[in-house]
């Protein structure tokens, strides 16, 4: 099929470029000419392991185009994403569906008759929206004079992609969600899929199927049903790992161990075994960001979603929790040299929306604490977009740990678990260690002389 993109950022580049390996002619398209040149050379701005190569290789079969012309992405589509980014608006509560209005209004005023397209929002977007996007599309249209000429339906098919495994769920998800009123449009989009929903393509080296995965279904649902699972699928696993947080918090009050209340719940295939690690909770693009939009949206309807509210205070507390561990053991935290190690807000990626790193870094420098950081990918970003973080960075584990009184582990990289912290004791201070993902071996560590503070173990 024909596709074209818009939006050239994290979800919309991952989404080209997978249809594009199962055999599409997809054209991306950005208002930001600067990434579609970057793009154009096969340069993406963002991490994610296996995706450079990917697009790479789709721009040289010429089955993955960029360009800055959205008319030239439109012409012959079939199916036209809209993957444009839904950021928290300036109150902080809503969300700013700015450039979601644009880009339906934009495809408006370029889409030509001739043939029917299908206008998708994979963009996550309050419920209702694919209405409010049709409403924009079709001034578009009025604006070039083609009202009621061009055959379109629009339909809603939000993604479930993890960052730094965004190609595998798009591969190999659990589920593609299909919602629209118009039966041509979910034809299209179950065309469009089959080929996961089926498995029929060879899988990219370094993607490899998941033992046992043979299908994916497609659940065909009205629109607002499809934005609102986007919504309550991360709303569920925000509260999964609200959840046993509380319950690591209630294990060191009386002395359990929370990795093995995980294992010994998880294990009851009602509740299952994921998103049950604690730590210093979530952070992330999504998580915060849907929570606090749907928590405004019951609110519109005068509905006050309680367990909701409740979870996102649960997060909000729970961010902290490793500075509190550190004020147990260290008592006085004011001079001391604390070590961050990790300030993605979680491995494998450099993002750092809401990551918990951030709001410890700040906390600790409340405190009088002078505090150093490293990640393996993130520091460039962070002194990008954070340059007012009250922190300095460091190029290895070792140079953090020299002379440091604490190492705080808030991201769980394979570095750091690897790391030779026979080494790293000797360098520091005072060995004090508090794991804020439960990812290194406590048993080990206390038997190499450290203090040793996990979450709930
Ligand atoms: C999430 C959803 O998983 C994905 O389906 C959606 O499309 C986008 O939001 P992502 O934000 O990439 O994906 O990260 P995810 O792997 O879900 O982790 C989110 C946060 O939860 C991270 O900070 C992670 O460290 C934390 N987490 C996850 C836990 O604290 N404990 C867990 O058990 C799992």
């Amino acid at each position: 099929m024909n596709i074209a993109i818009i939006g050239a950022g994290w979800v919309g580049v991952t989404t080209g470029a997978v249809l594009a390996f199962l055999g599409n002619k997809v054209k991306g398209y950005d208002v930001n000419s600067k990434l579609i040149s970057r793009l154009i050379e096969g340069n993406l701005s963002f991490y994610e392991p296996h995706l450079p190569e990917l697009v790479r290789e789709q721009l040289q079969a010429d089955r993955l185009q960029f360009t800055s012309e959205l008319r030239t992405a439109l012409s012959n589509a079939d199916v036209v994403f809209i993957a444009v980014g839904t950021p928290v608006a300036a109150d902080g509560q809503t969300v700013d569906m700015r450039f979601v209005g644009d880009a339906a209004y934009n495809v408006g005023l370029n889409l030509q008759p001739g043939r029917f397209q299908v206008i998708v929002t994979k963009s996550t977007v309050p419920v209702g929206t694919n209405g409010w996007i049709e409403s924009y599309i079709e001034q578009g249209l009025e604006e070039q004079g083609l009202s009621g000429r061009v055959d379109y339906a629009v339909a809603s098919n939000p993604e479930f992609l993890r960052e730094g495994m965004a190609i595998a769920d798009t591969l190999y998800p659990d589920r593609i969600i299909a919602g629209s009123g118009d039966e041509r449009a979910l034809k299209a989009l179950a065309e469009l899929y089959r080929p996961i929903v089926d498995q029929t393509f060879e899988p990219p080296s370094f993607s490899p199927r998941p033992p046992g995965f043979k299908r994916a279904p497609l659940v065909r649902v009205d629109p607002a049903t499809a934005e609102l699972i986007k919504y309550a699928a991360n709303s569920f696993l925000a509260t999964k790992i609200a959840f046993i947080n509380e319950m690591a918090n209630i294990c060191d009050l009386v002395g359990a161990n929370v990795k093995d209340v995980a294992l010994g719940i998880g294990l009851d295939h009602r509740i299952g075994g994921a998103f049950l690690n604690a730590g210093v909770g979530w952070g992330g693009s999504c998580f915060s960001k849907d929570l606090v939009a749907l928590v405004r949206e019951a609110e519109v309807y005068a509905y006050t979603p309680q367990l909701l509210k409740a979870v996102l205070e649960q997060n909000r507390w729970q961010r902290l929790v490793a500075v509190r561990k550190l004020q147990d053991v260290l008592k006085t935290l004011r001079g001391r040299r604390i070590g961050i190690l990790g300030l993605a807000f979680k491995p494998e990626t450099d993002d750092l929306r809401s990551a918990p790193a951030l709001d410890i870094i700040r906390r600790l420098n409340e405190l009088g604490c002078v505090v150093r950081a490293y990640d393996p990918v993130a520091v460039p970003r962070c002194r990008e977009t954070h340059p007012d973080m009250p922190v300095t960075y460091g190029e290895s584990v070792m140079e953090i740990a020299d002379g440091a009184d604490a190492l705080i582990l808030v991201t769980e990289w394979q570095d750091f678990v690897n790391a030779d912290w026979q080494a790293i004791k000797s360098l520091m201070r005072t060995p004090v260690v508090i794991d804020g993902r439960n990812a290194l071996d406590k048993q080990r560590l206390e038997g190499m002389g450290f203090v040793y503070r996990g979450v709930g173990i």
